[in-house]
């Protein structure tokens, strides 16, 4: 064979190598580029949207990086399920309610979930985590100080009694029931950064004595030594939490919740206080008492 003939046959073959590669590494026109995804797979985990449906029905929407010319995506996200989305970049989420579009911009790292608002509309609520196997029950919001205060107060802790905080975020909650009244605590959270910021301010407080914070799933701690209560989370995972409380706790524990009601736990209500916080916002605190 001619030796220029074998070398245009190389060129082509070359030619046919090099553009097969490029088409399998670039995204189909309507595909999502998740952005760029550099780093190890936990430092990608990190930086990953997650979209939780805690709502009762399937919901649909669309999904598309921000600032792209990309196509959105069609999501549909049955009851239970969590979405992932890796990368880098904020995206931006369409989905319909009634006439209108309702649009958000999610950031990089966070997790979210659909959620109904109280007047039973869709919205996508920021959430706590993205993992699959715990319920998400609440987002970080620490309860202002003059709430605490009166929480501890309406559930009349004393020294003697042992308050869970199902969800504990910083510790806050333990932490001045200890400080104040040498009650001893136990604060669950499912977020290890809240559980270190909890242990540095006990430290601070000097009740590191009284209080113990784990890290873990509330839905999955025996907390049956409880004798006061605190919850902050939503309605809906108050109605979760329930059957586990009508189980571990005795007779007589009080329940002392920061802005949601306990779904069905409506004859054991006791007290009812709406205070306003520094910033004028309005708190109710629900007292029960099992
Ligand atoms: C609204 S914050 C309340 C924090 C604290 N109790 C307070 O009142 O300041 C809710 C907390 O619940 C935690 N959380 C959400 N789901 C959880 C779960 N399945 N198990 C344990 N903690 C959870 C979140 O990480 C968050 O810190």
């Amino acid at each position: 064979m001619n030796r220029k003939v074998i070398f245009a046959a190389l060129i082509v073959f070359l030619v046919i190598v090099v553009v097969a590669w490029l088409l399998a590494s670039c995204p189909a026109g309507n595909e999502i580029d998740p952005g760029l995804t550099s780093g190890s797979a936990e430092a990608q985990k990190q930086k990953e949207i997650t979209i939780r449906n805690v709502t009762h029905e399937t919901v649909t929407y669309r999904i598309k990086p921000f600032n792209s010319d990309a196509q959105s995506r069609a999501m549909t996200l049955e009851v239970g399920e969590i979405e992932r989305f890796p990368g880098e970049l904020a995206m931006d989420v369409f989905f319909e309610q009634g006439d209108e579009t309702i649009t958000y911009r999610l950031s990089p790292g966070t997790p979210y979930s659909f959620r109904y608002n109280e007047n039973y509309e869709l919205e996508l609520y920021e959430g706590s985590h993205g993992r699959t196997d715990a319920e998400d029950l609440a987002p970080w919001v620490p309860t202002p100080m003059i709430v605490v205060e009166k929480m501890l107060e309406m559930a009349k802790v004393d020294k003697d009694d042992i308050l869970y905080d199902l969800g504990c975020g910083d510790g806050r909650i333990v932490i001045l029931a200890a400080e104040k009244y040498g009650a001893r605590g136990i604060g669950i959270d499912i977020d290890p950064q809240r559980i270190s910021e909890a242990n540095a301010s006990a430290k601070v407080a000097g009740v590191e004595h009284l209080v113990e914070f784990r890290e873990n799933d509330v839905m999955k701690v025996d907390f049956s030594e409880a004798t006061v209560v605190a919850i902050y989370l939503l309605e809906e995972s108050n109605a979760l939490l329930r059957p586990l409380l009508d189980k571990q706790l005795k007779p007589g524990t009080y329940v002392v919740s920061h802005n949601y009601s306990i779904p069905g736990w409506e004859a054991k209500e006791v007290s009812f206080v709406t205070l306003k916080s520094e910033d004028g916002e309005e708190h109710d605190i629900y007292l029960y008492q099992k």
